[in-house]
C-alpha cells in the first residue's frame, strides 16, 4: 500500500475510540498546562512572530502537503500552537474584546467538536436545537420584555447587526427583498458605532451615504438633546429612517448612550429603536451594573454577544427582537428541500431567522456557563472585572504624566500618557514586541488613546503597577 493510499483508508475508516481517548488526553493535559502556566503568569504574555516564521516553525506547509502528525508528535506539536496562541488568562493579557472562556463552556465546543449538531433544524442536533430556544428565551425576559419577543443566536455581533437592521429594513420598505431599495432609506448612527453597521448598511444595498451621524459629545456618546436635528437632517435629505443605532457598551470606549433618553425619542418618532449591546448586554446580570442598560427595554432589538463578557468561545451572539415576527419577516425565501410549512411543528427550523444554513451549536455554549455557574455567578464575574477597571482607573489617573478618557463604566478603559499620538502607538509596540503587556489602542474624536479591554480574572493592581512603571520606563528610554 502506497502512503497516500494508507492516509486515506484512515481518512476513510470508522473512528479508532483509543485514538480519540488518547488525542483528547493529550490535548485537554497541553491546554491545562496552557491556561494554568497563563493565569500564573508563569510565561511572558507573549507576542507574534512574523507570520512566514511562525508558518514555519509550525510546519503548517509540510503538515497540509504530505508530512503527517500521530499520537507521537501531536503532543510536542501541540504544546508549540499553544506557545504562539494569544494567552488570554494571562494577567498582562489586556488588549481585545475577547471572552475568557470559562470551563462549562470550552467543555462544550470539546463535545461539539466531535458530535458535529448543526442545529438549525431541530431533527439535526435535537437537544442543541432545544438549548438555543431556551437560552433566547432567556435573554429576552433579562432585556425586560414580554411574550412575543424572541430571536436566535448567530456567528457573531457584526452578523447579528446585519442581521437586525435587515428585519428593520424588511418593515420600512417590505417590497425590498423583491425589488431592492430605491435610495430613501438611512439609519440614524453615532459615527463611533461598530464598522460592522455602516458595512452592514452598505451590504443591505443602501450605500454608505445612507448612514446619518449623529452627534456626539466628549466621550462620543450620543447627544440626545441633538437627535431631532439628525431626523430633520435626515428628512431634509429626503430619507427616512429606517432604524437609530445606539450602544451599550462602545467598541472604543466601553461607555454607554443614554438608553432610555433616546428609546424615548424613537418611540416618539416611530423610529425602530436597535441597541448594540454586543458588548455590555452581559452587565444585566450584574444588580450592581444593570443601571448601565437602563431603557434597553424600549428598544426593538438588541443584540448580545456571549463571546465577550459571558466567557464563551467565540462566536456567538445573540439578535433579539421585541416582536420576534419581524425576525421572520425579515427572510423572504423558502428551500424545498429544507423548509417544510407543514413539518414545522415535526422538525422547528431556525433557517428563517438566521443567515446561516448549517451553524453550530451555539447554545449550547452559553447554556453550559449558565446551568453550571448561574445568573449570579456570571453576574458576579462581569462585577468583578468592571469594578478592577473603575480602580485601575483611579491608579493610572493618579500617576503623573497619565490621563484617563473618562472613569470607565464597563472593563474598557482608555488612558494615555503624555499627549503625542505617535508616542501611544510607540509605546504599546514596544510593550508587545518586549512581551511585558498587550495592550490596544484607539481613536477617540480624533485623539489616539492606550486602551486596556481587563477579561482575564488573573489581571489585578500589582498588573497595573507594573503596567504604569514600564510605561514611565520606556518613555524615559
Ligand atoms: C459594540 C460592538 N458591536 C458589534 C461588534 C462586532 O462583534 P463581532 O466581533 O462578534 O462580529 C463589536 C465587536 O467588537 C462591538 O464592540
Amino acid at each position: 500500500m502506497t502512503d497516500s493510499l494508507e492516509a486515506m483508508t484512515e481518512a476513510a475508516a470508522p473512528w479508532d475510540i483509543a485514538e480519540y481517548e488518547r488525542l483528547a488526553r493529550i490535548a485537554t493535559a497541553a491546554v491545562a498546562r496552557f491556561v494554568d502556566e497563563s493565569q500564573r503568569a508563569g510565561a511572558p504574555v507573549g507576542a507574534p512572530p512574523p507570520l512566514p516564521e511562525l508558518i514555519e516553525t509550525l510546519r503548517l506547509r509540510e503538515l497540509v502537503r504530505g508530512e503527517r502528525l500521530d499520537g507521537d508528535r501531536f503532543e510536542p506539536w501541540l504544546d508549540d500552537v499553544l506557545a504562539h496562541s494569544v494567552r488570554l488568562h494571562h494577567p498582562h493579557q489586556i488588549a481585545h474584546q475577547v471572552s475568557n472562556p470559562d470551563v462549562p463552556s470550552a467543555i462544550s465546543d470539546l463535545v461539539q467538536g466531535a458530535i458535529n449538531q448543526p442545529m438549525s433544524i431541530y431533527e439535526m442536533g435535537p437537544a442543541a436545537h432545544a438549548m438555543e430556544r431556551v437560552v433566547v428565551e432567556w435573554m429576552c425576559e433579562k432585556v425586560g420584555w414580554p411574550a412575543g419577543s424572541g430571536g436566535v443566536l448567530t456567528h457573531g455581533g457584526s452578523l447579528a447587526n446585519l442581521t437586525v437592521l435587515l428585519a428593520a429594513r424588511a418593515v420600512a420598505a417590505p417590497d425590498a427583498w423583491v425589488d431592492g431599495v430605491d435610495g430613501t432609506l438611512a439609519v440614524l448612527a453615532p459615527p463611533g458605532s461598530h464598522y460592522s453597521v455602516k458595512r452592514s448598511v452598505a451590504m443591505l444595498g443602501l450605500g454608505e451615504r445612507a448612514v446619518v451621524d449623529l452627534e456626539v459629545d466628549e466621550y462620543e456618546r450620543i447627544v440626545p438633546e441633538a437627535l431631532g436635528d439628525a431626523l430633520e437632517r435626515c428628512q431634509a435629505e429626503g430619507r427616512r429612517p429606517m432604524a437609530l443605532v445606539a450602544a451599550a457598551g462602545a467598541t472604543s470606549t466601553g461607555l454607554h448612550d443614554d438608553l432610555e433618553a433616546i428609546g424615548e425619542f424613537c418611540r416618539e418618532h416611530g423610529i425602530w429603536f436597535h441597541v448594540d449591546a454586543a458588548h455590555g448586554a452581559t452587565a444585566l446580570l450584574s444588580p450592581g451594573h444593570r443601571h448601565l442598560l437602563k431603557g434597553i427595554e424600549l428598544g426593538d432589538s438588541v443584540i448580545w454577544d456571549t463571546h465577550k463578557m459571558m466567557r464563551t468561545p467565540a462566536l456567538v451572539a445573540a439578535v433579539l427582537l421585541r416582536d420576534e415576527h419581524r425576525l421572520e419577516a425579515a427572510f423572504r425565501q423558502k428551500a424545498a428541500y429544507l423548509i417544510y410549512e407543514d413539518a414545522e411543528e415535526e422538525s422547528p427550523s431556525l433557517l428563517e431567522r438566521q443567515v446561516e444554513c448549517t451553524k453550530a451549536a451555539l447554545g449550547m455554549r452559553i447554556f453550559m456557563n449558565l446551568a453550571f455557574r448561574g445568573e449570579d455567578g456570571i453576574g458576579r464575574y462581569v462585577a468583578e472585572q468592571y469594578d478592577k477597571t473603575a480602580r485601575f482607573h483611579d491608579l493610572i489617573a493618579a500617576r503623573p504624566g497619565f490621563e484617563c478618557l473618562s472613569r470607565p463604566e464597563s472593563n474598557i478603559l482608555c488612558f494615555r500618557y503624555g499627549r503625542d499620538p505617535d508616542q501611544q502607538v510607540r509605546l504599546r509596540e514596544r510593550l508587545l514586541a518586549e512581551e511585558r503587556f498587550h495592550l490596544s489602542s484607539t481613536e477617540v474624536n480624533g485623539e489616539r488613546w492606550l486602551r486596556i479591554t481587563v477579561t482575564a480574572p488573573a489581571t489585578n493592581e500589582e498588573t497595573i503597577a507594573g503596567l504604569i512603571d514600564a510605561i514611565e520606563e520606556l518613555a524615559a528610554a
